[in-house]
């Protein structure tokens, strides 16, 4: 993932004529052959995993004029799992995050937003937790920000405080951020994660964000 984060920074600032895909989001040189052929490739494997084709048994717990959020359990049908795992395994890429195997995977609760052009455009994984620690400040060492891994170090309360949902990965496609996808993930985890009771932003916790996810969170939870 390294590599690929850093082409798409370094396609950005140092080449001029690049293109972003408007489909797939990847920014590149078209006169570059090489670029092309690393293009051609993410495209189809990145459409391939966002592809929704619908399903005869699907969860919609949200509808919206843009799209709807439906929701995957651990024993749905094997096609709806293949799905959720080719999402989080995109995300996972992009966040450079190894792929954390769940304590309790029989209470995992994935969310994936649809689009109206039959994608999925956001992807929300929550599971039960019964405690988190508050983030307190950033680091103050102003030279770790320098460094990519240092970002995710926030200073976090030793004290627990309880909790009710963790949200391990929360994730938007890059050409439909900013757009209430991720405020209408959480509002809906919050509704559908304990039958009948709307979670509380103090019941919630996201877990090791990233700048984007802080920045969401911090945002979210003060509003
Ligand atoms: N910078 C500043 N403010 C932000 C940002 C950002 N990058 N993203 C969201 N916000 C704030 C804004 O105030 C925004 O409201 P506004 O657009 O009216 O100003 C508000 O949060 C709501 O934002 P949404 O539109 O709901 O957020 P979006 O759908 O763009 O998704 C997300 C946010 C999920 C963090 C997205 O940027 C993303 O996928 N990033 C890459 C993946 C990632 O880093 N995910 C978090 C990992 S941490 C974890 O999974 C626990
Ligand atoms: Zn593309």
């Amino acid at each position: 993932r390294e590599t690929k984060d850093q082409f798409i920074i370094d396609a950005g600032q140092k080449h001029f004529g690049t293109t972003v895909c408007k489909s797939c989001g990847m920014i590149y040189t078209a006169s570059n052959p090489e670029d092309e052929m690393q293009h051609a490739q993410h495209h189809h494997r990145f459409l391939e995993g966002i592809k929704y084709t619908g399903w005869k048994k699907e969860r919609i717990v949200a509808e919206f004029w843009d799209g709807k959020i439906v929701l995957v359990l651990p024993h749905d049908p094997s096609y709806a799992i293949r799905k959720v795992e080719d999402v989080q395994e995109l995300v996972d890429c992009e966040l450079g995050f190894q792929h954390v195997v769940p304590k309790c995977p029989n209470k995992v609760k994935t969310f994936l937003f649809i689009s109206d052009e039959k994608r999925v455009v956001g992807c929300l994984i929550a599971e039960p937790i019964k405690q988190a620690f508050r983030v307190l400040s950033e680091p103050a060492d102003p030279e770790s920000s320098s460094s990519r891994e240092c970002h995710r170090a926030w200073q976090c309360s030793d004290v627990p405080e309880p909790a009710v949902c963790g949200i391990s990965r929360i994730w938007v496609f890059r050409l439909k951020r900013r757009k209430r996808i991720a405020r209408r993930l959480v509002d809906t985890v919050r509704n559908c994660f304990m039958f009948g009771c709307f979670l509380s932003t103090d019941e919630i916790a996201f877990s090791d964000p990233t700048p984007d996810g802080k920045l969401f969170a911090t945002k979210y939870c003060n509003t």
